[in-house]
């Protein structure tokens, strides 16, 4: 099977579906176009809707051993594609090629450990008090889920939920952003190529995702809502799946603090802090948004990292030796910019700023001076802006870190187990890193708290997100 077309379309039922109506997936690195999508019209989705349909019913034959031996099959299929999709990575995404190989490792990873987790979704037995009735539980799968993700990781937040999905023997419809298709539909013809059934993983490419979301969030035959993305736009999804009561997993924003305490070894952070804030051009979730320095050790640590920011090289991620690619479109680029003059307007200082940068390239920044109250400590920045805020004490760090609204990942360095104890247990946060600035891992929980979201991806608990537990409660004569 040919990976991508001249054209491309949406994948319903294990083939491209084309229409006339078409636009542009645009290379942020040059603003070329990288290649023409068609957008789907509402038959498209009928078709999907019921090929997922159909492919929900023939996954209930289809063994959990079997299903595990198709993830081992698109596990290997997505490695020995890993360059060509890096590459398809950058051109539509941006990032550096050594980082988007990375991600497709990192999506890879998603399938292979929900492959070993498909054999497991054990259910149990419960001791009755009436030795006549069995009580016992079985697991069985939630049924169609529509999926919504993001651009800043074009693989890597598909494979974490439509390898559960099926391992869980679920059928899955995915509405990749109008951004990155590409990735996505390239995945889904190697998860054809796997021995995937032709409705168990379409994709779904819209120039108009409210209508198509709206119209299979009002569908009661789709069970469960799967969504990585902001905020805002989680709880809009989370009204419009009220109606018919949707499973939901939400994987919302987050503001990271990364906390470097006076006992801190600091090169250390400052090594942590660089991949926490500029993975992918600071575009993640989980960036170091807020940098809370304990006031006794913050000349050390900003001359530290200054000297570490100024290393950086900001270009075309297909060109060896750049660390930063460029941002995704000029709104993203224009709000880290409003970001930056509010910031100032309201009393911060730029301590170090690269060379201006073209097009959609953005130097890196560090702030000092930030204060809790202004808009950038309570704004999700996705940019590579190092925005540094001291405190004076381990009560006072707390108060700022757990100050805003979302509960996603956290960051401190330490070197007192008392403190490390205390802190971890304190931050309200879903994910912490202690002493380290790369959490993201297939195999721990992803996931957060308040503003942030419902559910985990990822680990064990990842496979019970697609899984419905069912109580038999049996009487014996
Ligand atoms: C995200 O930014 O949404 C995910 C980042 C990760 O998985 O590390």
């Amino acid at each position: 099977m040919q990976l991508l077309l001249e054209h491309e379309h949406s994948f319903i039922n294990g083939k491209s579906y084309q229409t006339d109506d078409t636009f542009s997936v645009l290379n942020p690195a040059n603003l070329g176009v990288v290649k023409e999508v068609s957008s789907v019209d509402e038959l498209g989705c009928e078709l999907a809707l019921s090929g997922a349909q159909c492919a929900l019913k023939q996954l209930r034959t289809v063994s959990a051993s079997l299903r595990s031996e198709v993830l081992k099959k698109w596990h290997a299929l997505i490695l020995s594609h890993e360059e060509m999709l890096a590459e398809l990575m950058v051109a539509e995404q941006g990032k550096p090629l050594h980082e988007a190989l990375g991600e497709v490792r990192y999506a890879a990873g998603f399938v292979e450990w929900f492959a070993q987790e498909a054999i497991r979704s054990y259910g149990e037995t419960i001791p009755s008090q009436n030795t006549s009735v069995q009580l016992s539980t079985i697991k069985q799968p939630v049924g169609v889920v529509l999926g919504i993700t993001p651009w800043n990781f074009p693989l890597a937040m598909i494979t974490r939920k439509v390898a559960p999905a099926y391992a869980a023997g679920c059928s899955f419809i995915l509405k990749p952003s109008e951004e990155t298709p590409l990735s996505a539909i390239a995945l889904a013809k190697l998860a054809i190529q796997a021995g995937m059934e032709a409705g168990a993983f379409q994709v779904l490419i819209t120039r108009q995702p409210a209508k198509l979301v709206e119209g299979y969030c009002q569908s009661a035959a789709v069970r469960k809502l799967t969504f990585t993305g902001s905020t805002k736009v989680g709880q809009l999804l989370l009204s419009h799946s009220a109606t018919t009561i949707k499973r939901t997993s939400m994987e919302l924003g987050g503001n990271a603090p990364f906390i470097v305490y006076g006992s801190a070894n600091i090169p250390a952070a400052v090594a942590g802090l660089m991949a926490a804030k500029f993975r992918n051009a600071g575009q993640t979730c989980v960036a170091a948004n807020r940098v809370l320095v304990e006031q006794e050790c913050m000349a050390e640590f900003i001359s530290c990292l200054t000297t570490a920011v100024a290393t950086l090289k900001v270009g075309d991620g297909m060109v060896a030796g750049n660390d930063l690619g460029p941002l995704i479109n000029e709104s993203a680029k224009a709000k880290v910019q409003g970001l930056i003059a509010s910031a100032l307007k309201q009393g911060a200082k730029i301590h170090y700023q690269g060379a201006e940068e073209a097009g959609l390239f953005m130097a890196p920044v560090i702030l000092t001076h930030v204060t809790p109250e202004m808009d950038i400590a309570n704004t999700e920045i996705f940019g590579p802006i190092v925005s540094v805020m001291a405190f004076f004490d381990e009560v006072q760090s707390l108060v700022f870190a757990n100050g805003v609204e979302e509960g996603l990942a956290a960051y401190f360095y330490s070197q007192d187990v008392s403190q490390i104890h205390r802190v971890s247990h304190a931050l309200e946060y879903g994910m912490i890193g202690i002493n380290e600035g790369m959490i993201s891992n297939p195999v721990a929980p992803f996931g957060g708290i308040k503003q942030s979201g419902l559910g985990r991806e990822g680990a064990k608990q990842g496979l019970d997100e697609y899984l419905e537990v069912k109580y038999l409660c049996q009487k014996f004569d």
